[in-house]
């Protein structure tokens, strides 16, 4: 089994990113090949400064390393070592209809969030598309927001195999449904771009900061609050044990603590979660030269598939 995924090295990764995709993708490296990768061409549609460009990536690598993945076991790589990918994503545009690219909700939000409609905001799941199939992906591992690109994906590949015969493998989404859409400060999903992202190595004083701003209700302390769709529940369960959480919906019915002191609760188990992390991440960056040796590792394994991929792409076309 193959398995790929990449993220965006758009900012600082979130605890949204991490329990989304990254977790499970540390826990799937080993159960078969996984080539995780960071997607520095995808993150041009929207960071227009090459040093910050840069230096996200290498945080993306870091921070990446720094949570478990495991360079033995898995390839991690940049989108832009394998420009192949974009000869792909040439080729997948030729057959892509329109109207498929049109209903992309991702593309559509972003227009309603005053973006620019770029070429390459509208192209964006033709890229993702070729970043899959270029290495044979079996397994992708996602948060539920990418689940229709991963379909646009199958509908590209099957496209292809109608015309050409048969070239691509499906690939399947691997969503975790506890975790799909991990909600933000305001309860919506948790993303950078809504500014409502509790970052995985933030500050102390800043991510407490964040924690104590999670909107609530009005409810005064005594009387008893509803932990169902609470946000302060929702995140308090990707960190606690059962019993925590049992806990905690308890004293939510009952009454008599307010909400900020579930919040500090939420924040002393967060904190304590990313410790072990933080810590490897000292380590790493001690080692200079630890992730360039990774990387261009990580590009050599990952450019030896997708040259066998794309030569069998380019004679299926005709291109050879
Ligand atoms: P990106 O960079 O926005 O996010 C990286 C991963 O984090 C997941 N995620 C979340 N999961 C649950 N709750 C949240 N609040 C949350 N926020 C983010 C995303 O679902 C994603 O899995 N287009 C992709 C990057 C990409 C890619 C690929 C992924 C490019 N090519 C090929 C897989 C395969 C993106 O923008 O993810």
């Amino acid at each position: 089994m193959r398995i790929l995924s990449g993220i965006q090295p758009s900012g600082a990764l979130h605890i949204g990113n991490y329990f989304g995709m990254m977790r499970p993708a540390i826990a799937l490296q080993a159960e078969g090949e996984a080539l995780y990768f960071i997607a520095d061409y995808h993150a041009l549609t929207t960071v227009r400064d090459p040093e910050t460009l840069r230096a996200n990536s290498r945080r993306v690598a870091l921070d990446f390393l720094a949570c478990g993945l495991d360079p033995e076991r898995a390839t991690l790589f940049r989108h832009s070592d394998v420009p192949q990918v974009t000869e792909l994503a040439w080729i997948l545009s030729t057959v892509a209809p329109m109207g498929l690219l049109e209903r992309a909700h991702s593309y559509k939000d972003k227009l309603a969030r005053g973006m620019a409609p770029t070429v390459g905001l509208f192209n964006y799941p033709v890229l993702m598309a070729a970043d899959i199939l270029i290495y044979d992906s079996d397994v992708v591992p996602v948060g539920k927001d990418q689940k229709q690109h991963i379909e646009m994906t199958r509908d590209l590949a099957v496209k292809i195999n109608e015309t050409f015969g048969q070239v691509f493998k499906l690939p399947e989404p691997r969503i975790n449904p506890q975790t799909q859409v991990v909600p933000g400060l305001d309860g919506q999903k948790m993303s950078k771009s809504y500014g409502n992202n509790i970052d995985i190595f933030g500050d102390e004083k800043e991510a407490r900061k964040r924690v104590m701003s999670i909107v609530t209700d009005s409810t005064p302390i005594e009387a008893p609050k509803d932990p169902e769709g609470s946000t302060i529940v929702q995140l308090y369960s990707l960190f606690a044990t059962k019993d925590e959480l049992a806990n905690m919906r308890e004293q939510f019915k009952k009454g008599g603590t307010g909400y900020g002191d579930f919040k500090k609760e939420l924040f002393e188990k967060l904190w304590e979660y990313f410790a072990p992390m933080r810590q490897r991440r000292q380590e790493i960056l001690r080692d200079k030269s630890y992730i360039d040796n990774v990387l261009s590792k990580g590009a050599k394994r990952a450019n030896e598939i997708a040259d066998q991929v794309m030569e069998r792409v380019r004679k299926a076309v005709g291109l050879r």
